[in-house]
């Protein structure tokens, strides 16, 4: 098992994931329009976390981050149907966290998450009040009424993984 983070580089074998990432996005985001979807997970300014198990895709969250504002916005978060709830979605969290801080330099995300994924991402430290000061982000995230804001402050020192 082991958790990567790429973006659209034009190399196969990271081609081949990320359609895959697109695939298991489509299906358990059923809300979201396909092409929404590709176009996100493909575009250049966007990255994607993967658990990556015996060469395949298990799940992945895709993100945007902004750099100079030094947070991210989480785009999409899903785990494959059959490997839900067996804590991948933790793992891929904590790789996520430590990627974009240690990386990306980020102190903060950002998600509109939905509303049956809002536990989830409670116990993934995010919380519904907004503590981000708003000139960081107001017009860097579209609004969008299919979900509630959410938030979370990535701690500085803490390691996410081992
Ligand atoms: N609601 C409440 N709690 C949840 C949910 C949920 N939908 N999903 C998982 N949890 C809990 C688990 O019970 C677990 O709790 P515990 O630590 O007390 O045992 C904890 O969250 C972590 O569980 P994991 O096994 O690590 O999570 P999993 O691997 O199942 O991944 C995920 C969670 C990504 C939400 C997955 O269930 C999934 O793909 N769901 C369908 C797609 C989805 O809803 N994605 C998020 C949409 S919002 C967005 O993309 C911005």
């Amino acid at each position: 098992l082991k958790f990567v983070c790429l973006s659209n580089d034009g190399i196969d074998e990271h081609m081949v994931w990320l359609v895959g990432l697109k695939n298991i996005f489509a299906r358990q985001l059923p809300n979201m329009p396909k092409e929404y979807i590709v176009r996100l997970v493909m575009d250049r300014s966007h990255k994607s976390v993967m658990v990556i198990r015996r060469n395949h895709v298990v799940g992945g969250i895709t993100y945007r981050p902004y750099v100079s504002q030094r947070f991210g916005e989480i785009a999409f978060c899903a785990i494959t149907a059959d490997e839900q709830v067996k804590g991948y979605g933790t793992r891929l969290m904590n790789h996520l966290k430590q990627h974009a801080r240690d990386v990306d330099g980020l102190t903060h995300f950002l998600t509109y998450a939905d509303n049956n994924a809002v536990g989830y991402f409670i116990k993934q430290g995010f919380t519904k009040e907004i503590y981000l000061e708003k000139d960081r982000w107001h017009g860097y995230i579209k609004d969008y009424d299919g979900g509630i804001l959410m938030e979370c402050k990535i701690d500085p020192k803490l390691p996410y993984t081992d």
